[in-house]
């Protein structure tokens, strides 16, 4: 069997390695087949060695954190999975429910000293898969172990998104299409800002977006508070960080919960105290979430019958292309590599 192996710095770093196949599941573990994985913009730092957390990030190792698969072999305590069924993993090996805890976050795979899924078998705990639902193919369940869950975790887990509210929901990446997806569904209503014109009639068209802006205009800020017609936004999704950051809170309209995803405009931003007293706003730093609020997702995009946008599929020996593509930032959606 083969896997990837990430072996110093940049995309050409990654490498296609031969090695022997994996039989030896631990008791509570599973040897999982992948049929498909997806990357996020994590990969991207993950190879460009700018994912570094309590300096653990040790070369070579197996990139990403998403696939979906299928069940090969069974630990002898494993009683929830059988051969042969279809499973999508979550980012972290062990974060079952709750607090997350410190040694739990280092368990995230594909990065942080853990090694990744890019695998063609992997060894992985049997709580910390989910089944896959019926309508879903290998591509799209493997979207959901990072994007997804982030979108559920800032829209459901954390943001209590409720009918008729408005969401902010940065750029037009991964993350954000899924919180579309999942905003609507949950009856809200969505300003999705987009540095691309042609995103953003795309996801008005494809994704029922309520309204778009440019985030490279100077005055996006006050047309977002005009489509609000003054109140200001519920409930945002700011995978920016930084200036724009700092920027979303005048615009938050009171009691509004502002989840903190990513720093694609900055790790640090100077945020204005009285509007955050003022308006009772709640800014939550999310780290994707638990295996229980994966289980929780999946249930909801079973009963919704929520497909997820794909952007572009790959091959397995394609890998670096896959990545390539990310990195050009054309995409709408998600980049899937599959076999
Ligand atoms: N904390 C967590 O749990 C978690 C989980 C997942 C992702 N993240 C983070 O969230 C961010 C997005 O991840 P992703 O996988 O969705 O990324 P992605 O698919 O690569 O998409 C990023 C999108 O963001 C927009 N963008 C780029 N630069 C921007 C800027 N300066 N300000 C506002 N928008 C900008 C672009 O949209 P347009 O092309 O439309 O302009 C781009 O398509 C990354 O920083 C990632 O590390 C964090």
């Amino acid at each position: 069997m083969k896997h990837y192996l990430v072996n110093g710095k940049g995309i050409d770093a990654i490498q296609l390695v031969e090695r022997n196949s994996l039989n030896n599941p631990k008791d509570d573990e599973v040897v999982v087949a992948p049929q498909a994985w997806s990357l996020n913009y994590r990969d991207l730092m993950v190879v460009r060695g700018q994912y570094q957390y309590n300096n653990s990030q040790q070369a070579p190792f197996i990139p990403l954190s998403d696939m979906a698969g299928i069940v090969k072999a069974i630990g002898k305590n494993v009683t929830e999975l059988k051969e042969g069924d279809r499973v999508l993993n979550a980012p972290f090996r062990h974060y079952p429910a709750g607090k997350m805890r410190a040694s739990w976050a280092k368990t995230f795979v594909g990065g942080m000293g853990v090694d990744g899924v890019l695998a063609e078998e992997i060894i992985y705990p049997a709580g910390a898969l989910v089944k896959v639902p019926d309508h879903l193919n290998f591509q799209e369940a493997s979207t959901f172990t990072i994007a997804g869950l982030t979108a559920w975790a800032a829209l459901v887990t954390h943001g209590k998104t409720r009918p008729g509210e408005w969401v902010l929901l940065q750029g037009t990446g991964g993350v954000s299409i899924f919180a579309a997806q999942l905003a609507k569904s949950l009856g809200a209503r969505t300003i999705m800002t987009t540095s691309s014109p042609e995103k953003a009639s795309f996801v008005k068209k494809t994704f029922g977006v309520t309204a778009t802006v440019n985030y490279r205009e100077s005055d996006w800020t006050a047309q977002i508070k005009n489509i609000t017609n003054g109140e200001g936004v519920d409930v945002v999704v700011d995978v920016a960080g930084g200036d724009m950051l700092a920027q979303t809170l005048p615009i938050c309209n009171y009691s509004a919960r502002v989840g903190v995803i990513g720093v694609l405009s900055g790790q640090h931003a100077n945020i204005s105290i009285r509007d955050l007293l003022s308006r009772q706003i709640q800014i939550r730093g999310i780290f994707m979430e638990s295996h229980e609020e994966l289980k929780a997702l999946m249930r909801a995009v079973e009963a919704t019958k929520l497909k997820p946008a794909i952007d572009k599929v790959f091959s397995f020996s394609q890998a670096k292309e896959a990545y390539r593509h990310l990195e050009s930032q054309k995409h709408i959606g998600k980049v899937v590599i599959s076999v």
